[in-house]
């Protein structure tokens, strides 16, 4: 049986009985007004961390999720659409399916504002997304594609860039490994399928998603997340796992490559009244100005004595230079 086989065969039995323990979300669940999340949603809460940004969701996107789980993302989504298959969700387990779609029918009891048919749900693969090209603003997905190797990986990415429209948004969250992941974990397909050994190291997940074509990156947030620890792991020393919010946008790709926001500003304290790196990026003093890793190596690389340059956040929602 292949991994991916074995996959759906572990959110088979979690659409069945909810299993609180899954994953564990680094984020609080969203309180909004009028917002009120079946708490069997909660327990099938199976991401670790949020995609759903409110400002990714103005002028009235076309929404697509994929990897559906209890559907409690969708339900956010659903929040902010509010319209007749606002928020399409695939997922590859029918079993999945059902359940939220049993799930959203408790939502539409407890939230006068929600009906079921905001959401499409459809049976589909994120290797082959039922999804027509060019037609979604907003795209995300939350924990699946840590779960597949690279060339599946690949393939998903393809598929996310494929449906959204020009400068469309591809919100993800999955947990992220710097440290070599010893082979055994990589290997074991139920603790791969259960989002805990198939992480890469950040930068090796940002070209992957660059590669495929999309000319801005941000990085939103970086948060602790599972740690491996010897005795539990067969591993000679504690493996730290965090996890990722990225939001990768379909911007044409810039000649120089694609502009990755890590959370680096640069700040000019010079006497002039501001400095001007004829490349599009003006700095007015003392004032902040968010850059990408790519315009903060080439101000670096200037050596002026004048221009700061902040280590990364990893926490960048918008604004700044490009
Ligand atoms: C870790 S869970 C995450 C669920 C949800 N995103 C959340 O945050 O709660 C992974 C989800 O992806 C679905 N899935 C697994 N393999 C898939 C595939 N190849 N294509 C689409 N969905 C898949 C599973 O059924 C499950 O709903």
């Amino acid at each position: 049986m292949s991994y991916l086989e074995t996959t759906k065969n572990v959110y088979k039995k979690a659409a069945e009985t909810p299993d609180v323990g899954l994953c564990c979300t680094t984020t609080p669940i969203w309180q909004l007004p009028g917002l009120d999340i079946p708490e069997i949603m909660q327990d099938m809460n199976y991401g670790c961390g949020s995609t759903v940004h409110p400002r990714d969701l103005v002028d009235n996107p076309k929404i697509l999720y994929v990897g559906v789980g209890g559907g409690m993302e969708l339900l956010q989504f659903a929040y902010f659409s509010r319209q007749e298959s606002g928020v399409i969700g695939v997922d590859v387990v029918p079993e999945m399916i059902e359940a939220s779609r049993n799930n959203f029918k408790i939502a539409e009891e407890l939230n006068p504002w929600f009906k079921s048919n905001f959401v499409d749900l459809r049976m589909g693969d994120a290797l082959n997304l039922p999804i027509e090209d060019e037609s979604i603003d907003v795209a995300a997905q939350n924990c699946l594609f840590n779960i597949f190797k690279k060339e599946e990986l690949k393939q998903a990415l393809k598929e996310m860039y494929r449906v959204l429209k020009p400068h469309g948004r591809l919100v993800l969250s999955d947990p992220t490994c710097e440290q070599a992941m010893p082979q055994h974990l990589r290997e074991n397909e139920e603790l791969r399928a259960l989002c805990i050994s198939g992480s890469l190291p950040l930068w090796d997940y940002i070209n992957m998603i660059t590669e495929v074509g999309f000319g801005t990156v941000e990085v939103r947030a970086k948060r602790p997340y599972r740690i491996l620890s010897p005795n539990k792991y067969n591993v000679e020393e504690l493996i730290f796992i965090e996890s990722v919010e990225v939001c990768a946008i379909k911007d044409p790709m810039p000649a120089d490559g694609p502009c990755v926001f890590t959370g680096k500003s640069a700040i000019y304290y010079g006497n002039e009244d501001y400095f001007d790196d004829k490349k599009g990026h003006t700095l007015l003093p003392n004032q902040p100005l968010a850059v990408c890793d790519k315009t903060a190596g080439a101000l670096a690389n200037l050596e002026r004595n004048d221009i700061f340059i902040s280590e990364s956040t990893y926490f960048y929602d918008g604004g700044g230079c490009c």
